[in-house]
């Protein structure tokens, strides 16, 4: 991404709000996990889409901080229980939390940070200059979109199992439990910057589409990502026996013995390597992975194309540019 003036500066004031969280020591055992997930790194793209939200809406930075941090505690939140639900011993290059802890430790200090996500809204109950309703819209969008990647989350858990998932159910789910916080992300800083209800909408739904591209984008990266870079174990959701994007249109495209492949080394909870490669082999016969990134493509550039509703502005560019760098990142 071009490191634009306006790009720094949001990062930093992102950065300040998390250090001003001043997340508590004690008890060590619920918050250093805490601080320790929050501090891991971490692209920060969901504060980042708030106040971009906010900005190409008019509004003021320090009304759009407290919803940036909500998103981000609440994004952080639901990946240290994803880790513990996905088995993934490593997040952003380092342990998971229930790994580094336990599985106990990581429940509950998910708990605590579930909690500060909404907390960070008190905000917008005591600023004067936020009526009732706006209030209550704030709120509303952050508990539906908290719901919605709840259900999404179990529909990945529940297709586990299943045989029979297609790549347009496959859709619905990441439209709950990836889109929903991005979409989320961006009608927050809106709301913040008090948008018309046209500005609110447009920007939820060019989240949502930015979402999908997102999801499968981490899909076909946890298997073309480079080890060094990625963070996360490479092919851990086929180890895992995850359904992803390439999968579903791997079984969907393949004949008898390469479904009969693939179905076992998903239901083995232990594959080896080599077994791993014939479904990476097969979804390469299959141009699943080609495919995937043409549609990754496509769905970032219809997000981008929807900001044409907006006015020009230098929030307006850098979401752009944003989009583009998403579009274009290799882990
Ligand atoms: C990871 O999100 C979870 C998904 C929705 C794929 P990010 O890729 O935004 O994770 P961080 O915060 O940058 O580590
Ligand atoms: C995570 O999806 C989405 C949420 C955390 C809600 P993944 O399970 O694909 O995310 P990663 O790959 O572990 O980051
Ligand atoms: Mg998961
Ligand atoms: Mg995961
Ligand atoms: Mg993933």
């Amino acid at each position: 991404m071009a490191n634009t003036d306006l790009q720094k500066k949001l990062y930093s004031y992102i950065e300040k709000a998390i250090v001003e969280l001043e997340i508590p020591t004690i008890p060590e055992s619920l918050y250093a996990p805490y601080s320790y997930t929050m501090n891991i790194g971490g692209k920060r793209i969901r504060p980042y889409l708030v106040l971009l939200s906010s900005g190409i809406c008019d509004g003021k930075i320090s009304d759009a901080l407290p919803s940036a941090l909500a998103v981000e505690v609440l994004h952080n939140f639901t990946l240290v229980h994803d880790d513990i639900m996905d088995s993934a011993d490593k997040r952003r290059g380092k342990p998971s939390v229930f790994k580094k802890w336990d599985q106990n430790t990581a429940i509950l200090s998910g708990d605590v940070m579930f909690a500060d996500a909404f907390k960070q809204l008190e905000y917008y109950g005591r600023d004067e200059t936020f009526s009732k309703e706006e209030y209550f819209q704030i709120h509303k969008t952050f508990t539906e979109a908290t719901i919605t990647v709840c259900e999404g989350q179990a529909l990945d858990m529940d297709f586990v199992s299943r045989t029979d998932v297609d790549h347009f159910e496959y859709t619905e789910m990441i439209k709950g439990k990836t889109s929903a916080l991005l979409a989320c992300s961006l009608k927050m800083g809106a709301i913040a910057a008090h948008a018309t209800n046209e500005q609110v909408n447009s920007l939820f739904n060019l989240g949502i589409e930015m979402g999908i591209a997102f999801q499968i984008q981490d899909d076909l990266l946890d298997v073309t990502a480079d080890p060094e870079k990625f963070g996360k174990r490479v092919c851990g959701d086929i180890y895992e026996g995850k359904k992803t994007y390439l999968t579903i249109l791997a079984l969907e495209r393949s004949n008898q013995q390469q479904r009969h492949t693939i179905e076992t080394v998903l239901a083995d909870s232990d594959p080896t390597k080599k077994s791993v490669d014939e479904v990476l082999n097969i979804m390469n016969d299959l141009n699943v992975i080609s495919d995937i990134e043409n549609e990754v493509a496509q769905h970032y550039e219809k997000a981008i194309s929807s900001l044409n509703f907006f006015k020009e502005s230098e929030y307006k560019q850098q979401l752009k540019n944003l989009l583009i760098f998403l579009k274009n990142r290799d882990h």
